[in-house]
């Protein structure tokens, strides 16, 4: 007889396992099947491992300028494999902190991979814990994503690479190509050249980082060109021909570029293959996501589903969030959707992006009238005192009949530690706050966040630096 929990959840990443924890704190008897750790690609092969090279990067860069500070430092040597061996006690010090909450909550987690059998029945195979079967009167599909591949680039670990490989190198090439300037591209292209790779990336767009405010993917373009990035934007990638140590890359009109390793970084697909869906009734759309309404609830009552396996942002805290929703959801409770056009994105290349709400441009198509205000991190006392001031907060208002700011619209940063500083652009797009409402709080002096404070009184009409 299959054993019978309040809600078995197929997945165990962030969307999985914050359903577990929350649902758990709900007092939910959960059970949750994971064919490799928890944590997912986030913790495991994602966010985490790259964020921490990310921080090797930066070390790497504070060295580089010890000098304006009064050190003489010889060329610093670098063993990669040194940064490799802290991010995965990072890793490890994380995971045995889920695993530890997981079990204080009694959720029980099932070592296996599961399928969706019929609505409310779930089968596990392949694991440490046999082949089984669960019961469970709500289900939550949360299998998450991999990595997409191109024709002509088999990846195979060696010349050509995804995410999950490059987390994995020991040392770093002397030079690589990077398909995709999306989020990940960018951060693996910032990283690697900060470290001494010679790193060229291939768009197929016309810019890199789509969907970014002009204004701030043009200054990142500004800044990975002055550290030796080379981009190439509006190009189709033929294919490669290995040879010597490497490979050779063909692109654009008959353009060839000899380099060590490849890195394609162009999206992630859902993983619902694993999940046979066929014939459940959960339909899933012709790139693979599961289809949802936006309560997350799949085509079949009793069926949801969250983070990368549905088509919204492909985000660890939207998982989070989505998960909140469901388990609401299946509590009967008031469950508030995610608004997606105002989840917080945060891409930590150097320099940090981080931004809410909408853009500019995003704006004025919305039928908009709006205000906007660019504040430059070059005026910031904090960030000339760190030596780090190029950027900007840019803040998009709705435009009053005096011309000043209304409701707080979007807001955009780029520079230093501006993924910590989003939180009250955040809060203020969210909370519909309008740039009165925030104009009187104050920042810390002296301190980044004055930045933004300054831009927002900035669209009061009366600033006090600018
Ligand atoms: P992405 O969708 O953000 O970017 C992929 C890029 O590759 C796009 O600019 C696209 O135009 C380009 N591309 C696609 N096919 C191409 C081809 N054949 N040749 C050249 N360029 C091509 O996907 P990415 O960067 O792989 O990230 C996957 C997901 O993970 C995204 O949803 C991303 O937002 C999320 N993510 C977010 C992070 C963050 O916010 N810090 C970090 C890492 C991932």
């Amino acid at each position: 007889m299959a054993d019978r929990h309040d809600v078995v959840i197929i997945g165990g990443g962030p969307g999985g396992y914050a359903a577990a924890l929350y649902g758990a704190a709900a007092g939910l008897d959960i059970a949750m099947i994971e064919n490799q750790k928890v944590g997912g690609t986030c913790l495991h092969r994602g966010c985490i491992p790259a964020k921490e090279l990310l921080e090797t990067a930066h070390v790497r860069r504070t060295l580089a300028g010890a000098a304006e500070f009064g050190f003489t430092i010889d060329e610093p040597a670098m063993d990669f494999g040194v940064s490799q061996d802290r991010s995965q006690g990072v890793i490890d010090k994380l995971h045995s902190g889920l695993s530890g909450l997981l079990g204080n909550r009694k959720v029980r987690v099932v070592n296996g991979t599961g399928k969706l059998l019929a609505p409310g029945r779930v089968g596990v195979s392949g694991g440490e814990d046999g082949d089984l079967e669960l019961e469970g009167d709500a289900v939550i599909l949360a299998t998450g994503s991999v990595p997409r591949t191109i024709p002509g680039f088999d990846v195979d670990g060696e010349i050509v690479l995804t995410s999950d490989e490059l987390l994995k190198l020991r040392e770093l090439p002397a030079s690589a190509v990077v398909i995709g300037g999306g989020a990940i591209g960018c951060e693996f292209a910032s990283m690697m050249a900060d470290l001494g790779t010679e790193v060229t990336i291939l768009e197929a767009l016309p810019k890199i980082l789509p969907g970014l405010d002009g204004d701030v993917a043009k200054i990142v373009e500004r800044s990975f060109k002055k550290r030796g990035i080379t981009i190439h934007t509006g190009v189709e990638v033929k294919g490669h021909e290995p040879g010597g140590s490497g490979t050779k890359v063909s692109f654009g009109d008959d353009q060839t570029i000899e380099v060590e390793k490849v890195v394609v970084s162009v999206g992630r697909r859902p993983l619902s293959d694993v999940l046979e869906l066929d014939g459940t009734g959960v339909e899933v759309d012709e790139r693979g996501f599961v289809k949802v309404d936006e309560r997350c609830r799949t085509t079949v009552d009793g069926v949801w589903a969250v983070g990368d396996l549905i088509p919204t942002a492909q985000l660890a805290h939207v998982g989070f969030a989505e998960a909140i929703v469901v388990i609401r959801d299946i509590l009967g409770e008031d469950a508030v959707p995610v608004d997606y056009t105002r989840v917080p994105w945060c891409i930590y290349c150097h320099p940090e992006v981080a931004f809410a709400g909408l853009s500019e441009d995003a704006a004025k198509e919305a039928g908009h009238e709006v205000v906007t205000v660019k504040h430059r991190f070059g005026g910031n006392g904090r960030a000339l005192i760190i030596g780090e001031a190029d950027g900007l907060v840019k803040i998009i208002a709705e435009k009053q009949e005096d011309g000043t700011g209304g409701q707080i619209l979007g807001v955009h940063m780029v520079g230093p530690w501006v993924t910590e500083q989003l939180g009250q652009g955040y809060l203020a797009v969210n909370w519909e706050a309008t740039v009165d409402d925030v104009a009187q709080f104050l920042q810390p002096h002296p301190s980044l966040s004055e930045n933004f404070g300054e831009a927002v009184m900035s669209l009061t009409g009366r600033g006090l630096h600018g």
